[in-house]
């Protein structure tokens, strides 16, 4: 059956958790977000009609849509699959009033070059930190061919012919890899991303692109190889299952060390996230793959570990807001790194309020843990940091109330029912 895609009961202003409980039982995550809003970007390159499955109920999905709807296509879910219809002509715009919304939208800029010879991008806005440039997309699009000029808070990037060229990213930033790709794809000749992003929501991508008639290989290494297919026929519209997402089942592993208790994290792949899984074993946790999933058991109060966060495999950025609320709660100090945004540590102002024991300097936090939390008003600022503060209020005495749970919505569907599905009580308010 299929259902509008904006969903008609809004997504709540304010999450009420009650702490105290222990978490037990299975958690399913469900597609990745920083996969989806990508694949659905890559439609863009080739007409016909795409059926991507394992599609999260998030408003980030549902603001992309409404791109792609700006662009000419037709979007429709029916339960977890988007059926993407993309005309034989699109318009190559993407609107400030989407664009300012969500930060992931300058993505689209790669296809419709490749597509149409330009893209009309207005300046992304996005998260609640730090400043996010695009410097990095427009050097290396230059490379292949692209002359770019910006008025009135548009990008207007143009093209005739993009020629494959050899690309080295200054650092390998997720989303510059990104547009790199889609547009290499209709170049000509052979491109090469050197210092490409290694995220498993860049081989995701690939993957999805390959099945359209791409020619890539190295997905997953630092170093890419696109084949540029010189016709637009030789591309075309296909299917793909979107991979789970990881900064979900870090969610939740972290939830449960906090509350302590035994969860099995389904859909999490264990390959996709080692590194985090590591240091949640440093920290005294028991934590294995499990079939179609991860596995943790905390026996005790975990012990405080240092955190530094590092482009994969390293200990994701998105990953710190739980860290530090992890952090919070456990035996010891740990000092935590942000090596990828600055200011990343607003929402501390905000763990403080609830007795948490942080100091920042500039990249750094310390972070001493405290036996017990204390339930307080709160704000979400950003998706992540909505989350974190969600699952310290599981820990903490009384009731903890998330102002601005809007950002939460973004990036997770339903967060209250699935946690109160292993054990924990949250309301909306
Ligand atoms: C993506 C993810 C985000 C994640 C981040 C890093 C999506 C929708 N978002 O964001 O959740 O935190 O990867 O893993 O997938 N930079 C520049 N110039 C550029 C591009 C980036 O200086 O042209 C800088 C950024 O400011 C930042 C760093 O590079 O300091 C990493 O950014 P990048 O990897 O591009 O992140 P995003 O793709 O925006």
């Amino acid at each position: 059956m299929s259902v509008p895609d904006h969903d008609p009961a809004a997504p709540p202003d304010r999450l009420i958790v009650r702490g105290g409980s222990t978490l037990e039982g299975t958690i399913r995550i469900g597609g990745a977000k920083n996969s989806v809003l990508k694949l659905m970007a890559a439609t863009l390159l080739a007409p016909g009609e795409y059926n991507l499955r394992n599609v999260p109920r998030i408003t980030d999905v549902d603001l992309m849509s409404d791109l792609l709807r700006a662009t000419g296509c037709s979007v429709s879910r029916s339960d977890d699959s988007l059926v993407i219809s993309v005309p034989d002509e699109i318009e190559p715009v993407a609107p400030y009033e989407i664009v300012e919304q969500f930060r992931a939208s300058i993505v689209v800029m790669g296809p419709m070059l490749a597509r149409c010879g330009e893209a009309r991008v207005a300046l992304p806005g996005g998260d609640d930190f730090g400043p996010r440039p695009i410097d990095m997309h427009v050097r290396g699009l230059t490379e292949l061919g692209a002359e770019f000029d910006t008025a009135h808070g548009y990008v207007h990037a143009r093209a005739s012919n993009l020629l494959g060229a050899r690309v080295l990213l200054e650092f390998p930033s997720v989303g510059a890899t990104e547009n790199l790709l889609m547009a290499s794809v209709r170049a000509k000749g052979t491109t090469m991303i050197d210092n490409a992003a290694r995220e498993p929501e860049i081989a995701d991508l690939c993957e999805l692109l390959n099945k359209m008639g791409a020619q890539i290989v190295g997905a997953g290494s630092s170093t890419i190889t696109i084949e540029g297919v010189d016709s637009a026929e030789a591309l075309h519209a296909a299917d793909h299952t979107v991979i789970g997402d990881r900064i979900e089942a870090a969610t939740y592993l972290a939830a449960v060390g906090i509350t302590g208790g035994e969860i099995t994290v389904k859909g999490a792949r264990h390959e996709h996230m080692v590194m985090l899984c590591q240091k949640l074993g440093e920290m005294g946790m028991r934590i294995s793959p499990d079939a179609d999933g991860i596995w943790a058991l905390v026996p005790r109060r975990l012990s405080s570990a240092d955190c530094s966060t590092l482009p994969y495999p390293g200990l994701a950025t998105d990953f710190k807001p739980f860290l530090v609320s992890l952090l919070a709660t456990t035996e010891g100090v740990g000092i935590v790194t942000e090596n990828l945004f600055s200011g990343r540590f607003r929402y501390v102002d905000e763990l403080r309020r609830m007795g948490a024991d942080i100091r920042t300097d500039s990249h750094h936090a310390v972070v001493r843990g405290v036996p017990r939390l204390s339930g307080a008003p709160v704000r979400s600022h950003d998706i992540r940091a909505g989350a974190a503060l969600v699952i310290a209020g599981m820990a903490a005495e009384g009731e903890t109330v998330v102002a601005d749970a809007g950002h939460i919505a973004r990036g997770y569907d339903d967060i209250a029912a699935k946690l109160n599905g292993i054990g924990a009580d949250i309301r909306p308010g």
